[in-house]
Order: C-alpha cells, then structure tokens, then sequence
C-alpha cells in the first residue's frame, strides 16, 4: 500500500479526501494542526474506514515532524497538501498568518520533500486565482489576475513556487465551490466561528443557530442579480484527488506542472442555490437581500474539460445531492 501524507487531512476536503484515498487502496497518513478543525474527526474516519486513521498531530512549518512522520510509517510516496488558512476577510486583516501558514508552510514541507527524497505532490489551489475572468466558463489556459486578497496571492505564490521546482511532479487542482458532506452525516464542514461562506452559513441558519441569511447583492449583472458560482459536491472533489494521483503515481504526468480545473462544468446563482434548498429538503431559508460583499466576483464557474480527457475523472453528484448531505450533516452535528 502507497503511504500518502495528507497534509490538513481533518479538515473539511481533507478528511473527505481522506475516506477516497483509503477506498482506492492507498493508505493516507493525516497531519494536522486542528487549528480550524476538530479531533473528532478522528471518530467519523475511523467508521467511514473500518479502523483507526494514521494520525499525526503537528504544524505544516514544523521541519522536523517529517522526519518523525517517516520514521513511523517508511518512505512517502506522495503528500496531498491542504493544510492552509482559507477565509478571504481574515487574510486582509492578517496577512501575515496567511503568508506564514500558506506560503512558509509550504516551502517547509517541500524542503522536507526534497531531504526525504519525496517527489509527488497533489496541491490545493482554487479558482479565485482566475479573479474576475473576461469570459466563462474558465478553462485552465485563462490567464490569472491579479489576487483581490492575500489568500489569493498565497495560492498563486503556492503555484508558482511549485512551477519553478521541476525536481518535484505536482498536480495542481484548482477547486471551484466545494459543499455538501458524506452522505453517511459522519464527517462535514466545521466552520469555526461565524460562517462567512454561504452553504455553512445556509444551513445554520434554517437549523435555527443563526439569523436568516443575507444575500451579497442582487443587482448584479446576472439572469436574477445574484453571483453566479460552481458548486461541486466535496466527495466528488476528493474523487478528483485520487484520480489525480493515480496520473501522478502511474508515472503518467507530461510536464513536472499540471493544473487541473475541477468543477462541475455549471454554474448556479445564490437564488438558485436557496431554491434548490428548499426542494432539496422541504426546509424553506429565510433570507433578505442586502448589499454586494467587496471582493465578490460576479460569475464564476469551470471547463471540466481537460479534467474529464486526461484525469478521466468528472463530477457525478447533483446540486440537489449536495444541498441534501449538507443538510443532513448540519442535522447530524448540531
Ligand atoms: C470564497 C473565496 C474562494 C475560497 C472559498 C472557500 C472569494 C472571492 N472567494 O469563495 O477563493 O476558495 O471562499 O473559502 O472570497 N453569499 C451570500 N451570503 C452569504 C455567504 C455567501 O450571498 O452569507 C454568496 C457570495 O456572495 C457568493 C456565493 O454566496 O456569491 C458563494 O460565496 P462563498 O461560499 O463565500 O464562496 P466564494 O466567495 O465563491
């Protein structure tokens, strides 16, 4: 069995990831801070997987936790790396902790990598790298704009600091908007705090633990002035990861670089998402709409395409699934 470091492995793509990886006969070892996540997490892997999850607990930037890793498990074979800090607002307020945890960290761990002779990596980008895109759908071939946050700038710097390494073969994938849970209610999204994204928040606020939920604008230049996003189940996402690595292990890569757009192909408006909500469940959100939230791309979603042709990986989970096991996630936790 391949030894998988997951790095960030409890939390919400992670640990989804997490129960892909152990069903694809890979053996994934999670480390992880649980500085935005929770140790129980442990317990729902552990009954999604039929056994205890290798769990390390330690910091990204942490040289020497690798090298603890190794010595317990042997040799790496590749590391999936989510662990990063990832709300916009807080990234203006410190960037700092966004550059020292998403950037740092990553140069710890490839130097860990390069010392442990450790050569596949699996990185979470995000569309936001895209900004406001000139025309959508956005393929991968779409130029970048400039970042609107330091999160953003983080994911491009972790881009391009993984380009310029040709010593390493990564997989880039930039996600779209990933909601929803395992269908089994055991693992989900632990948004610590006020929930600033809006499945979170949604379901929050029709469990009655928030008050109805603010649509960001309604005057935007959109078929009903909502923004316009591609939602993409998270155990699709997490599919994605194994087909990702599968590429990358088979030894299949083109180029040392890849990038990978992986999102459902549509996109759905705010509205639509709280319509769908309701025939998803039979629980109708109240809401109201107010102002636009600054930062706010109008309309954004993916071409799948080249995700489909060479990862022969695509989404297969409807809207409608998503909202579902996001809502019976919320049910199941609060
Ligand atoms: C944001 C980030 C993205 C990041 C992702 C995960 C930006 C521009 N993008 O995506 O880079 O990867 O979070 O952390 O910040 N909405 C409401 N009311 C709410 C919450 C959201 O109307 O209470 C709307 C937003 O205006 C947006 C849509 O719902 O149109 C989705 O918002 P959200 O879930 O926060 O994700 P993004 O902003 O698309």
């Amino acid at each position: 069995m391949k030894n998988i470091l997951v790095t960030g492995g409890l939390g919400f793509i992670g640990s989804h990831t997490v129960v892909s990886l152990h069903e694809a006969g890979y053996n994934p070892i999670i480390l992880d801070n649980l500085s935005n996540t929770r140790i129980d997490v442990l317990g729902g892997l552990e009954k999604l997987m039929g056994k205890k999850p290798v769990f390390f607990q330690g910091d990204v930037n942490d040289a020497a936790v690798y090298d603890q890793i190794v010595s317990q498990t042997g040799p790496i074979h590749a590391v999936i790396h989510f662990a990063a800090f990832k709300a916009v607002g807080e990234s203006v307020e410190q960037p700092l902790k966004y550059y020292h945890n998403n950037v740092q960290g990553l140069i710890t761990l490839m130097l860990a990598m390069e010392r442990l002779s450790v050569k596949n990596m699996v990185f979470s980008s995000s569309c936001t790298v895209y900004g406001e895109p000139d025309q959508v759908p956005v393929s991968e071939e779409t130029p970048t704009k400039p970042a609107a946050s330091p999160y953003g700038v983080t994911k491009q710097m972790g881009e391009t600091i993984l380009k310029d390494c040709t010593w390493l073969q990564t997989q880039c994938l930039r996600y779209f908007n990933p909601i929803g849970a395992h269908p089994s209610g055991l693992i989900g999204e632990l948004p610590l705090g006020v929930p600033s994204n809006l499945i979170p928040y949604l379901t929050q606020s029709v469990a009655g633990l928030r008050p109805p939920l603010t649509v960001h604008g309604g005057d935007y230049p959109t078929p009903d002035g909502t923004c316009i996003r591609d939602y993409i189940h998270v155990c699709d996402l997490a599919d994605a990861h194994v087909a990702s690595l599968n590429r990358l292990l088979g030894n299949k890569q083109q180029d040392h670089f890849e990038v990978f757009n992986i999102g459902t192909g549509t996109g759905q408006s705010v509205l639509e998402v709280l319509h769908g909500f309701e025939a998803a469940t039979g629980e109708k959100p109240s809401y109201q709409v107010g102002p636009r939230r600054p930062g706010d791309v109008v309309a954004v979603w993916a071409d799948a395409g080249k995700a489909s042709s060479v990862l022969g990986w695509q989404a297969r989970r409807s809207l409608s699934e998503m909202l579902r096991d996001a809502w019976n996630w919320q049910r199941k936790h609060s």
